[in-house]
Formats: C-alpha cells, structure tokens, sequence
C-alpha cells in the first residue's frame, strides 16, 4: 500500500461584495414579501456583485485571504480548483485567470461544474492529490454570480439567491497543523429539468433568439422537489459520516446554506440541536457553490470549531448530487 498523507485545512478566506438586496428591496420588483421569505427561507437580504464584479474577481480575492490566513504563497501553490456554475465564460476556466492573480505561476488548475455541492467536490479532489503527495498545495475556491442567472420578474427563484466568495488552502495535515479531512462522500441522482437547472446556453439547447425570449438561460426551480431531497439527504449525511466516532463527536455542522427550514427539519430528524448547527442564510441566502466555504469560514472566525472535535460538512443540490467532508479541528 502506498503511504497516504494526513491531510489538513491550512487557511479559510471568503469575500462577499458590498451591495445588500434586502427582502424589502424585492418587494418592490416582484410580488412578495419580507414576511414571507423570512418565514419560508430564513432569508432576509443577500450580496449582490456589482457590474465589474464576476467570478474571477470575487474568487481572487477569497483566495488571496485564505492564502493569507495560511501564511502561504502563492508561488506555493500547485493546483487551483475553481467551483463555480457561474464562471467567468464558458471557456477558458476560471481557474486560469484567478491562479495567474493569485501568482499561482507554478500551478496547473480547472473549474469544477457541481452547483451548490461544488465546493465539497473540490474539497474532496485536493485531498485526494494531497493524501498521494502528487501535490502539497492546493487552492480551493467556491464561487458565485448567481445575480447573473437570475431572473428578477421570477419570485420563485429570486429571492432566494445571492452573491459571493469562499475559499480554502488544502495541504498536509503536518503543514496544516489543523483541520484535519478524514473522511468524504459523494453521489448524485441524475439531472432532472424541472427540479433544477439553466436549461439553454449548452451543447443541448444552444443560445438563439427563441432561448432568449423564452427567458430559457435564467435558472428554473421546482423547489419543492429539492426540499424534499435536501431534508433526507442532510440527515442521512449526518448520520453515516459520525457513526464510526459516534454523535457525541460532533463538533458543528456546516451545511450548504439552502435554506433555515430545511436545516431545521434535517437537524431535527438526526437528532442534532441547531447550537450545534452552523447558519448565516439570513445575510447571503443561498450562494450555491460559495455557501459552504463563506460558512466555514466565518464560523471558525466566530470561534465556532472545538478543537478534537468534528465539524461535519454536507452539501447538496443541482443535478441531485450531495457530498460530505468531516474534519477534526
Ligand atoms: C422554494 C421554497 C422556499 C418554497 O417554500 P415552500 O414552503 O415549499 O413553499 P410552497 O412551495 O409551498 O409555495 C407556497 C406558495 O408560495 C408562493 N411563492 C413562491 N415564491 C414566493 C415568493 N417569493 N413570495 C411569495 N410567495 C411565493 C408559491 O407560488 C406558492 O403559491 P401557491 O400555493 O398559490 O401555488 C422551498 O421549497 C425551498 O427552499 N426549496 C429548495 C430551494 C432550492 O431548490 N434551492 C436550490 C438547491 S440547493
């Protein structure tokens, strides 16, 4: 057997740019109301990136804060992961322009397509190159312009939404000196139109004038399909990633911030009290592949990780897909 590399977290960063679109400010441009999104979302504003904002700028910025927090380089780094269904253009990677502004000059990187779930897929794709010693450094970013494929004359879709940042430096446990990754998983149901999706601007519905009008590159949501999903799923993550060390062990969960309802009712079901439930979807609402990172991140600043103990970390989302990462701080 090949020697395998304890592999730790070495630094947290996250960037959220500066406009608030609060629930009153969309009261005014569809038809809803601050009552109600608080109520069936726990929302009450969220980031919104200004024109000269996009995934690039608010990912470099992210990384650059968790490399700082790290005491690291960027000449140090590696390999730069990019996470994000929002990236710059469809092609070149957003990875390329951030690893060249981070001064990444040694590194190779690529974007990774999982929505909300992207960023513990990137999680568990920088371990497993750490664990190898194929690679020391790696740069994970989750990054969002959702802003971008929203469609504002749609209450369904957006008012749950934001903005935002998160990164994470992953390298070897000994360097790390904390955040110990010691377990993953991953899985996925399949792509279903009308559960999730941005169903034009792809080799399956090319952009045309009839995609545009009919308003097909703006995300399309049958949110109570996903809500069903996200409240099993949570669960049943909690559950399998803790029973090896037992449920005394858990420090926090870290969840994609979906929604406060759906965590409540995943929390419930597993047993878990929500003081032990990490939540900031009032600030950002749901910022898809970023909602993980910016959590982790300000609940480590909020001093939030016990050392010895597990932060169990569950994300879920497009494309029916879920994933896990548990640490031990
Ligand atoms: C979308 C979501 C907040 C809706 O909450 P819910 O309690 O399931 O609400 P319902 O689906 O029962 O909708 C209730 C009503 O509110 C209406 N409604 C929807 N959005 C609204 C809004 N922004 N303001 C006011 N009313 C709204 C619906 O049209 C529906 O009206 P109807 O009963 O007359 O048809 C919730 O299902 C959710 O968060 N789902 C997951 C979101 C998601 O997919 N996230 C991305 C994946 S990670």
């Amino acid at each position: 057997m090949p020697e395998v590399i304890p592999v730790g977290i070495a630094g947290l960063g996250y960037y959220v740019p500066e406009k608030r679109l609060t629930n009153h400010d969309l009261e005014r441009m569809v038809d809803t109301s601050d009552e109600w999104i608080v109520q069936r979302t726990g929302i009450r504003e969220r980031r919104i990136a200004a024109p000269d904002e996009y995934a690039s700028t608010m990912g470099i910025r992210a990384a650059r804060a968790a490399l700082e927090d790290a005491g690291i380089d960027g000449s140090e780094v590696d390999l730069v992961l990019c996470c994000t269904v929002t990236g710059d253009q469809p092609f070149p990677a957003t990875a390329c322009t951030l690893g060249a502004e981070i001064g990444a000059v040694n590194a190779g990187g690529w974007d990774i397509s999982a929505a909300c779930s992207g960023f513990v897929f990137g999680l568990q794709t920088a371990s497993q190159f750490v664990a190898t010693g194929q690679y020391k450094t790696v740069v994970v970013v989750g990054v969002e312009k959702l802003s971008s494929i929203l469609d504002y004359t749609d209450r369904n879709t957006c008012v749950l939404f934001g903005d935002g940042a998160g990164a994470a430096v992953v390298t070897s446990l000994e360097r790390a000196g904390q955040g110990e990754i010691v377990s993953h998983s991953v899985g996925m149901h399949g792509h279903s139109e009308d559960v999730l999706a941005v169903p034009a601007g792809g080799s399956r519905c090319p952009t045309s004038h009839d995609t545009i009008e009919q308003r097909l590159h703006y995300m399309k949501m049958g949110g109570s399909k996903v809500y069903r999903f996200a409240v099993k799923i949570f669960a049943e993550l909690v559950e399998k990633s803790m029973a090896p060390y037992g449920m005394d062990q858990l420090g926090l969960v870290v969840p994609h911030q979906v929604n406060q309802r759906i965590i409540e009712n995943a929390a419930e079901r597993v047993g878990v009290s929500m003081d032990r439930v990490f939540v900031n979807i009032d600030k950002y609402g749901n910022t898809s592949a970023a909602s993980v990172p910016i959590a982790l991140s300000e609940a480590r600043d909020a001093g939030r990780f016990e050392k010895g103990k597990f932060i169990c970390v569950i994300a879920f989302g497009a494309g029916m897909a879920w994933g896990h990462t548990l640490i031990r701080w």
